[in-house]
């Protein structure tokens, strides 16, 4: 069993095609940005974030108090625990959006994270998709893609998908969200995001999200059989 790292940009569909790949092939998904959400909302929901300030020193200081874990809810869709919370439906809040970024950048955020994944994935039979999975986490994984679309495309995906869960949202708001998340995961300082050398690049600007879904499996099956 191998492990495939899907890497890129975000709201470029990276967690659908990801889980459809799981899925397909019968492996654990899991979603690392989801971890790096949870932390974002302990530090919310413990006042360690005022006004878009972090308080850096402060998360640190508590990280040994954030337990993540998944689980499988009875539809078979993954659920994102914090210290035995289902949290799954608040760290997809714009409000997390926001911050998240910014404590993804903390290196002992990262280093606490990356060692958490790495313990999920070390039998491989995964498809763990995020921004340093390829270049980080699983710098040994057989299949690496990286993902990218147009910020545009990205927000007109994003607002459609906040839409269709009844929320109130703004296009230009989504759309500045997403262009400042690219700068903050391009330019920091620990693993920024970055193509693998080895990593197959992937536009998906003009493909519906079943044929992303397919060409990844097709993908797999080119690299299982090798
Ligand atoms: O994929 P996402 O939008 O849920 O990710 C949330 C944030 O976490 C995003 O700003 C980038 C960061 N992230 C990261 O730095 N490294 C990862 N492996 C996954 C996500």
């Amino acid at each position: 069993m191998i492990k495939v790292a899907i890497d890129g940009y975000s709201s470029t569909g990276k967690s659908t095609m990801a889980r459809s790949l799981a899925k397909a092939v019968g492996y654990r998904y899991i979603d690392s940005g989801a971890m790096y959400r949870a932390v974002a909302l302990f530090a919310l929901q413990n006042k360690l974030i005022k006004e878009s300030v972090i308080d850096t020193n402060g998360i640190i200081d508590r990280l040994d108090e954030i337990h993540i874990n998944f689980m499988i809810s009875p539809t078979g869709t993954q659920r994102t625990f914090l210290n035995n919370h289902d949290v799954e439906d608040d760290i997809r809040s714009l409000k997390v959006s926001s911050v998240v970024s910014q404590v993804a950048a903390i290196p002992e955020v990262r280093h606490s994270m990356v060692e958490l994944q790495r313990k999920l994935g070390s039998e491989g039979g995964i498809v763990m998709d995020g921004r340093d999975i390829g270049t980080t986490v699983f710098p040994d994984a057989q299949l690496k893609i990286f993902v990218t679309a147009s910020p545009e495309t990205r927000a007109r995906r994003r607002f459609n998908e906040m839409i269709e869960k009844g929320e109130q949202v703004d296009f230009d708001e989504i759309l500045e969200n997403i262009k400042e998340r690219d700068h903050l995961d391009e330019t920091r300082t620990v693993s920024p995001l970055r193509q693998a050398p080895d990593a197959i690049l992937l536009d998906n600007s003009s493909m519906t999200l079943q044929e992303q879904s397919e060409w990844l499996l097709e993908q797999f099956r080119l690299c299982d059989n090798n």
